[in-house]
Protein backbone atom coordinates (compact mmCIF):
# COMPACT_ATOMS: atom_id res chain seq x y z
CA UNK A 1 0.00 0.00 0.00
CA UNK A 2 1.54 3.63 -0.66
CA UNK A 3 1.80 6.06 2.14
CA UNK A 4 0.19 9.34 2.37
CA UNK A 5 3.40 10.35 1.38
CA UNK A 6 3.85 8.93 -2.15
CA UNK A 7 0.79 9.79 -2.94
CA UNK A 8 1.40 13.41 -2.54
CA UNK A 9 4.21 13.16 -4.18
CA UNK A 10 1.93 12.25 -7.12
CA UNK A 11 0.22 15.13 -7.70
CA UNK A 12 3.67 17.69 -8.11
CA UNK A 13 2.87 18.75 -11.25
CA UNK A 14 5.56 20.31 -13.73
CA UNK A 15 3.97 23.51 -13.69
CA UNK A 16 0.04 24.25 -13.67
CA UNK A 17 -1.53 27.08 -14.99
CA UNK A 18 -4.68 26.17 -14.01
CA UNK A 19 -3.70 27.11 -10.59
CA UNK A 20 -3.10 30.24 -11.44
CA UNK A 21 -6.37 30.76 -13.36
CA UNK A 22 -8.45 29.61 -9.77
CA UNK A 23 -6.43 32.26 -7.52
CA UNK A 24 -7.96 35.34 -9.79
CA UNK A 25 -10.89 33.41 -12.17
CA UNK A 26 -13.41 35.99 -11.17
CA UNK A 27 -11.02 38.78 -12.53
CA UNK A 28 -10.41 36.36 -15.88
CA UNK A 29 -13.96 35.52 -16.08
CA UNK A 30 -15.15 39.50 -16.00
CA UNK A 31 -12.35 40.53 -18.45
CA UNK A 32 -13.03 37.68 -21.08
CA UNK A 33 -16.80 38.25 -20.62
CA UNK A 34 -16.62 42.06 -21.23
CA UNK A 35 -14.76 41.71 -24.63
CA UNK A 36 -17.14 39.40 -25.72
CA UNK A 37 -20.03 41.87 -24.99
CA UNK A 38 -18.11 44.60 -26.64
CA UNK A 39 -17.63 42.73 -30.07
CA UNK A 40 -14.44 44.08 -31.19
CA UNK A 41 -11.98 41.46 -31.31
CA UNK A 42 -8.96 42.53 -33.03
CA UNK A 43 -6.63 45.68 -32.00
CA UNK A 44 -9.06 46.83 -29.26
CA UNK A 45 -9.19 49.00 -26.79
CA UNK A 46 -7.74 46.04 -24.45
CA UNK A 47 -4.66 45.82 -26.52
CA UNK A 48 -4.01 49.49 -26.28
CA UNK A 49 -4.30 49.67 -23.02
CA UNK A 50 -1.79 46.93 -22.94
CA UNK A 51 0.69 48.10 -24.72
CA UNK A 52 0.67 51.06 -22.56
CA UNK A 53 1.22 49.60 -19.01
CA UNK A 54 3.43 47.25 -20.27
CA UNK A 55 5.71 49.96 -21.55
CA UNK A 56 4.98 51.70 -18.15
CA UNK A 57 6.06 48.70 -16.35
CA UNK A 58 8.92 48.55 -17.89
CA UNK A 59 9.72 52.13 -18.26
CA UNK A 60 10.08 52.43 -21.93
CA UNK A 61 7.99 54.31 -24.81
CA UNK A 62 6.13 51.99 -26.64
CA UNK A 63 4.77 48.99 -26.62
CA UNK A 64 3.29 47.05 -29.86
CA UNK A 65 1.64 43.70 -29.37
CA UNK A 66 2.09 40.98 -31.96
CA UNK A 67 1.19 37.43 -32.45
CA UNK A 68 4.00 35.64 -30.41
CA UNK A 69 7.49 36.10 -29.22
CA UNK A 70 8.72 34.58 -32.08
CA UNK A 71 7.11 37.45 -34.19
CA UNK A 72 8.27 39.88 -31.93
CA UNK A 73 12.03 38.99 -33.04
CA UNK A 74 10.85 39.24 -36.93
CA UNK A 75 9.14 42.30 -36.62
CA UNK A 76 12.22 44.12 -34.28
CA UNK A 77 14.72 43.12 -37.04
CA UNK A 78 12.80 43.70 -39.76
CA UNK A 79 11.93 47.01 -38.30
CA UNK A 80 15.70 47.95 -37.54
CA UNK A 81 16.04 46.81 -41.31
CA UNK A 82 17.75 43.76 -40.58
CA UNK A 83 18.10 41.06 -43.83
CA UNK A 84 19.85 39.48 -46.14
CA UNK A 85 23.62 39.70 -45.82
CA UNK A 86 23.62 40.52 -42.16
CA UNK A 87 25.11 39.39 -39.24
CA UNK A 88 23.59 38.95 -36.03
CA UNK A 89 25.25 37.82 -32.56
CA UNK A 90 23.36 35.88 -30.33
CA UNK A 91 23.96 32.91 -28.23
CA UNK A 92 24.64 29.49 -28.69
CA UNK A 93 21.97 28.09 -26.21
CA UNK A 94 18.67 29.31 -26.23
CA UNK A 95 15.36 28.58 -27.63
CA UNK A 96 14.91 28.12 -31.43
CA UNK A 97 13.12 30.71 -32.26
CA UNK A 98 16.07 33.59 -31.45
CA UNK A 99 18.21 31.90 -34.32
CA UNK A 100 15.23 31.27 -36.57
CA UNK A 101 14.04 34.99 -36.62
CA UNK A 102 17.00 35.98 -37.88
CA UNK A 103 16.88 33.13 -40.40
CA UNK A 104 13.34 34.15 -41.53
CA UNK A 105 14.35 37.56 -42.18
CA UNK A 106 17.36 36.07 -44.16
CA UNK A 107 20.19 37.46 -41.88
CA UNK A 108 22.63 35.01 -40.27
CA UNK A 109 22.93 33.90 -36.81
CA UNK A 110 26.86 34.09 -35.09
CA UNK A 111 26.99 31.94 -32.60
CA UNK A 112 28.86 32.70 -29.34
CA UNK A 113 29.21 30.17 -26.45
CA UNK A 114 27.52 31.14 -22.89
CA UNK A 115 28.20 31.64 -19.42
CA UNK A 116 28.90 28.32 -17.82
CA UNK A 117 26.52 30.25 -13.97
CA UNK A 118 23.48 32.00 -15.83
CA UNK A 119 23.85 30.95 -19.77
CA UNK A 120 23.63 34.04 -20.89
CA UNK A 121 26.11 35.01 -23.81
CA UNK A 122 29.73 35.37 -22.82
CA UNK A 123 30.32 38.77 -23.75
CA UNK A 124 33.64 38.38 -23.48
CA UNK A 125 33.54 36.31 -27.19
CA UNK A 126 31.48 38.66 -28.59
CA UNK A 127 33.83 41.23 -30.23
CA UNK A 128 36.10 38.36 -32.20
CA UNK A 129 33.44 37.75 -34.16
CA UNK A 130 32.05 40.95 -34.89
CA UNK A 131 32.89 41.92 -38.83
CA UNK A 132 31.26 44.70 -41.17
CA UNK A 133 28.69 42.28 -41.81
CA UNK A 134 27.86 42.54 -37.90
CA UNK A 135 24.06 44.38 -37.25
CA UNK A 136 23.17 43.62 -34.43
CA UNK A 137 23.32 41.31 -30.80
CA UNK A 138 20.47 39.22 -29.23
CA UNK A 139 21.24 39.04 -25.50
CA UNK A 140 18.66 36.17 -24.64
CA UNK A 141 17.79 36.57 -20.73
CA UNK A 142 17.50 32.80 -20.51
CA UNK A 143 15.67 31.30 -17.53
CA UNK A 144 14.85 34.40 -16.48
CA UNK A 145 18.17 35.47 -15.71
CA UNK A 146 19.77 38.97 -16.84
CA UNK A 147 22.61 39.00 -19.37
CA UNK A 148 25.27 41.06 -18.84
CA UNK A 149 23.27 44.48 -20.19
CA UNK A 150 26.04 46.81 -19.41
CA UNK A 151 28.79 45.12 -20.73
CA UNK A 152 26.91 44.41 -24.51
CA UNK A 153 25.33 48.10 -24.73
CA UNK A 154 29.00 49.35 -24.38
CA UNK A 155 30.19 47.33 -26.60
CA UNK A 156 27.18 47.74 -28.92
CA UNK A 157 27.67 51.45 -28.42
CA UNK A 158 31.36 51.15 -29.74
CA UNK A 159 30.94 48.98 -32.32
CA UNK A 160 27.62 50.95 -33.93
CA UNK A 161 25.75 47.94 -33.46
CA UNK A 162 21.94 47.51 -32.60
CA UNK A 163 20.91 45.34 -29.44
CA UNK A 164 17.83 43.86 -29.51
CA UNK A 165 17.22 41.59 -26.00
CA UNK A 166 15.01 38.09 -25.95
CA UNK A 167 13.14 38.83 -23.17
CA UNK A 168 11.09 35.78 -24.23
CA UNK A 169 11.60 34.54 -20.75
CA UNK A 170 12.58 37.27 -18.12
CA UNK A 171 9.57 39.23 -17.98
CA UNK A 172 10.62 41.39 -14.82
CA UNK A 173 14.25 40.53 -14.28
CA UNK A 174 16.52 43.55 -13.69
CA UNK A 175 20.11 44.31 -14.41
CA UNK A 176 21.54 47.15 -12.13
CA UNK A 177 17.64 47.72 -11.43
CA UNK A 178 16.87 48.34 -14.78
CA UNK A 179 14.02 45.94 -16.19
CA UNK A 180 15.05 43.77 -19.14
CA UNK A 181 13.52 44.36 -22.33
CA UNK A 182 13.86 48.27 -21.64
CA UNK A 183 17.60 48.69 -22.86
CA UNK A 184 18.47 47.70 -26.10
CA UNK A 185 17.24 49.41 -28.77
CA UNK A 186 14.44 46.77 -28.70
CA UNK A 187 12.87 44.07 -26.62
CA UNK A 188 11.13 41.41 -27.33
CA UNK A 189 8.55 39.81 -25.35
CA UNK A 190 6.64 36.40 -25.15
CA UNK A 191 3.70 35.98 -23.50
CA UNK A 192 3.21 32.00 -24.21
CA UNK A 193 0.97 30.48 -21.71
CA UNK A 194 3.85 29.34 -19.21
CA UNK A 195 6.12 32.53 -19.21
CA UNK A 196 6.35 34.32 -16.29
CA UNK A 197 3.34 36.75 -17.85
CA UNK A 198 1.36 34.70 -19.81
CA UNK A 199 -1.54 34.68 -21.76
CA UNK A 200 -4.35 31.87 -22.68
CA UNK A 201 -3.03 31.44 -26.28
CA UNK A 202 0.00 32.45 -28.17
CA UNK A 203 1.15 36.70 -27.86
CA UNK A 204 3.97 38.78 -28.05
CA UNK A 205 4.97 42.10 -27.75
CA UNK A 206 7.53 44.67 -29.14
CA UNK A 207 9.04 47.46 -26.72
CA UNK A 208 10.69 49.92 -27.54
CA UNK A 209 11.92 54.03 -27.13
CA UNK A 210 12.73 54.81 -30.49
CA UNK A 211 8.92 56.05 -31.67
CA UNK A 212 10.01 55.18 -35.45
CA UNK A 213 11.03 51.71 -34.69
CA UNK A 214 7.57 51.74 -32.67
CA UNK A 215 5.95 52.36 -35.75
CA UNK A 216 7.82 50.18 -38.38
CA UNK A 217 6.24 47.40 -36.02
CA UNK A 218 2.82 48.44 -35.90
CA UNK A 219 2.87 48.86 -40.18
CA UNK A 220 4.43 45.42 -39.91
CA UNK A 221 2.47 43.82 -37.91
CA UNK A 222 -1.18 44.80 -40.21
CA UNK A 223 0.24 44.07 -43.77
CA UNK A 224 2.63 46.73 -43.69
CA UNK A 225 0.04 49.85 -43.94
CA UNK A 226 -0.70 53.04 -42.02
CA UNK A 227 -3.75 54.04 -43.94
CA UNK A 228 -5.94 50.53 -44.23
CA UNK A 229 -5.30 48.90 -48.08
CA UNK A 230 -2.62 51.32 -48.76
CA UNK A 231 0.48 49.17 -48.24
CA UNK A 232 3.96 50.99 -48.06
CA UNK A 233 5.92 47.31 -47.00
CA UNK A 234 5.47 43.74 -46.99
CA UNK A 235 4.20 43.19 -43.25
CA UNK A 236 2.50 40.61 -41.95
CA UNK A 237 -0.98 39.27 -40.14
CA UNK A 238 0.14 39.24 -36.58
CA UNK A 239 -1.63 41.18 -33.98
CA UNK A 240 -2.07 40.50 -30.87
CA UNK A 241 -6.05 39.35 -30.04
CA UNK A 242 -8.19 41.66 -28.01
CA UNK A 243 -9.02 38.36 -25.28
CA UNK A 244 -5.78 37.62 -24.81
CA UNK A 245 -4.80 41.64 -24.15
CA UNK A 246 -7.41 41.60 -21.64
CA UNK A 247 -6.53 38.33 -19.79
CA UNK A 248 -3.17 40.05 -19.95
CA UNK A 249 -4.19 43.30 -18.11
CA UNK A 250 -5.43 41.36 -15.22
CA UNK A 251 -2.01 39.07 -15.14
CA UNK A 252 -0.12 42.47 -15.22
CA UNK A 253 -1.59 43.14 -12.07
CA UNK A 254 -0.36 39.94 -10.18
CA UNK A 255 3.08 39.53 -11.57
CA UNK A 256 5.03 41.44 -9.05
CA UNK A 257 3.99 39.17 -6.38
CA UNK A 258 4.18 35.97 -8.83
CA UNK A 259 8.30 36.64 -9.63
CA UNK A 260 8.75 37.41 -5.79
CA UNK A 261 6.99 33.94 -4.87
CA UNK A 262 9.06 32.67 -8.28
CA UNK A 263 12.46 33.79 -6.05
CA UNK A 264 11.01 32.15 -2.60
CA UNK A 265 10.57 28.91 -4.23
CA UNK A 266 13.63 28.93 -6.41
CA UNK A 267 15.36 30.19 -2.76
CA UNK A 268 13.99 27.40 -1.12
CA UNK A 269 15.36 24.54 -3.82
CA UNK A 270 19.26 26.16 -3.81
CA UNK A 271 18.89 26.33 -0.10
CA UNK A 272 17.27 22.36 0.43
CA UNK A 273 19.90 21.14 -2.31
CA UNK A 274 22.72 22.56 -0.88
CA UNK A 275 25.51 20.23 -0.52
CA UNK A 276 24.65 17.57 -3.00
CA UNK A 277 25.82 16.99 -6.31
CA UNK A 278 23.25 19.20 -7.85
CA UNK A 279 24.06 22.20 -9.44
CA UNK A 280 21.63 24.93 -8.19
CA UNK A 281 20.50 28.07 -10.72
CA UNK A 282 23.25 31.57 -9.75
CA UNK A 283 21.92 35.08 -9.92
CA UNK A 284 24.69 37.49 -10.38
CA UNK A 285 25.67 40.66 -8.37
CA UNK A 286 24.12 43.00 -11.12
CA UNK A 287 21.08 40.79 -11.53
CA UNK A 288 17.04 40.59 -10.18
CA UNK A 289 16.22 36.96 -11.33
CA UNK A 290 12.77 35.90 -11.99
CA UNK A 291 12.83 32.25 -12.26
CA UNK A 292 11.42 31.60 -15.73
CA UNK A 293 12.33 28.16 -15.02
CA UNK A 294 14.17 26.51 -11.96
CA UNK A 295 17.18 24.84 -13.81
CA UNK A 296 19.88 21.96 -12.41
CA UNK A 297 22.52 20.30 -13.15
CA UNK A 298 22.73 17.03 -13.02
CA UNK A 299 25.51 14.32 -14.10
CA UNK A 300 24.00 11.35 -15.52
CA UNK A 301 20.77 13.35 -16.22
CA UNK A 302 18.73 10.29 -18.23
CA UNK A 303 18.63 8.11 -15.22
CA UNK A 304 17.98 11.04 -13.28
CA UNK A 305 14.73 12.12 -15.47
CA UNK A 306 13.44 8.72 -15.77
CA UNK A 307 13.66 7.76 -11.83
CA UNK A 308 12.41 11.44 -10.59
CA UNK A 309 9.59 10.46 -13.49
CA UNK A 310 8.94 6.96 -11.58
CA UNK A 311 8.67 8.63 -8.65
CA UNK A 312 6.01 11.14 -9.61
CA UNK A 313 8.42 14.33 -10.11
CA UNK A 314 7.58 15.35 -13.36
CA UNK A 315 11.14 17.20 -15.33
CA UNK A 316 11.96 18.86 -18.37
CA UNK A 317 15.02 19.34 -20.46
CA UNK A 318 15.56 22.87 -22.05
CA UNK A 319 16.94 22.68 -24.33
CA UNK A 320 18.92 19.28 -25.93
CA UNK A 321 20.66 20.18 -28.50
CA UNK A 322 22.62 23.36 -28.75
CA UNK A 323 21.55 25.77 -31.64
CA UNK A 324 25.08 25.08 -33.01
CA UNK A 325 24.14 21.51 -33.80
CA UNK A 326 20.72 22.32 -35.05
CA UNK A 327 19.94 21.07 -38.47
CA UNK A 328 19.04 24.32 -40.28
CA UNK A 329 21.82 26.10 -39.09
CA UNK A 330 24.30 23.17 -40.32
CA UNK A 331 25.16 25.06 -43.25
CA UNK A 332 26.70 27.57 -41.30
CA UNK A 333 29.18 24.65 -40.61
CA UNK A 334 29.66 24.43 -36.80
CA UNK A 335 30.87 21.53 -35.65
CA UNK A 336 30.60 19.68 -32.49
CA UNK A 337 32.99 20.86 -30.05
CA UNK A 338 32.90 24.88 -31.04
CA UNK A 339 30.70 25.92 -28.19
CA UNK A 340 31.43 23.54 -24.90
CA UNK A 341 29.96 25.47 -22.23
CA UNK A 342 26.59 25.75 -24.50
CA UNK A 343 27.18 21.32 -24.87
CA UNK A 344 27.62 21.02 -21.27
CA UNK A 345 24.34 22.53 -20.75
CA UNK A 346 22.70 21.04 -23.35
CA UNK A 347 23.95 17.77 -21.46
CA UNK A 348 23.29 18.57 -17.77
CA UNK A 349 20.45 20.80 -17.55
CA UNK A 350 17.02 19.71 -15.89
CA UNK A 351 14.03 21.60 -14.97
CA UNK A 352 12.25 20.75 -11.49
CA UNK A 353 8.55 21.50 -10.47
CA UNK A 354 8.07 24.77 -10.70
CA UNK A 355 4.83 27.54 -11.21
CA UNK A 356 4.23 30.44 -8.25
CA UNK A 357 1.42 28.37 -6.95
CA UNK A 358 4.02 26.26 -6.26
CA UNK A 359 3.23 25.02 -2.42
CA UNK A 360 6.60 24.94 0.05
CA UNK A 361 5.76 21.33 0.95
CA UNK A 362 5.68 20.47 -2.71
CA UNK A 363 9.08 21.70 -3.36
CA UNK A 364 10.24 19.66 -0.15
CA UNK A 365 8.52 16.64 -2.03
CA UNK A 366 10.94 17.51 -5.26
CA UNK A 367 13.84 17.64 -3.35
CA UNK A 368 13.18 14.37 -1.00
CA UNK A 369 13.12 12.62 -4.32
CA UNK A 370 15.73 14.25 -6.08
CA UNK A 371 18.34 13.65 -3.01
CA UNK A 372 16.87 10.31 -3.49
CA UNK A 373 17.96 9.39 -7.22
CA UNK A 374 21.36 11.28 -7.04
CA UNK A 375 22.28 9.62 -3.82
C1 LIG B 1 14.19 32.61 -25.48
C2 LIG B 1 12.93 32.59 -26.30
N1 LIG B 1 12.87 33.32 -27.43
C3 LIG B 1 11.77 33.35 -28.19
C4 LIG B 1 10.64 32.64 -27.86
C5 LIG B 1 9.48 32.64 -28.79
O1 LIG B 1 8.28 33.00 -28.19
P1 LIG B 1 6.89 32.42 -28.70
O2 LIG B 1 6.80 31.00 -28.26
O3 LIG B 1 5.88 33.30 -28.05
O4 LIG B 1 6.88 32.55 -30.20
C6 LIG B 1 10.64 31.88 -26.68
C7 LIG B 1 9.46 31.16 -26.21
O5 LIG B 1 9.06 30.13 -26.35
C8 LIG B 1 11.82 31.83 -25.90
O6 LIG B 1 11.88 31.10 -24.79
Amino acid sequence: MKTLDQVERKKIPLMDMVAQYHSIKTEIDDAIRQVLEAGQFILGPNVAALEKEVAAYLDVGHGVGVASGTDALVLALRALEIGPGDEVIMPSYTFFATAGAVMLVGATPVLIDVEPDTYAIDVEQIAARITPKTKAIIPVHLYGHPADMTAILKLAKERKLKVIEDNAQAFGAEHRGRKTGSMGDVGCLSFFPSKNLGACGDGGMVVTNDAQIAERVRMLRTHGWKKKYFPEMIGYNSRLDEMQAAILRVKLRHIEEWNQRRRVLAAQYSELLEGTSVGVPAEGPDARHVYHLYIVRVKDRERVQRELKEQGVPTAIYYPQPLHLAEPLRHLGYHAGDFPVAEQASEETLALPFFPEMSDEQVHGSVDVLKEVVG
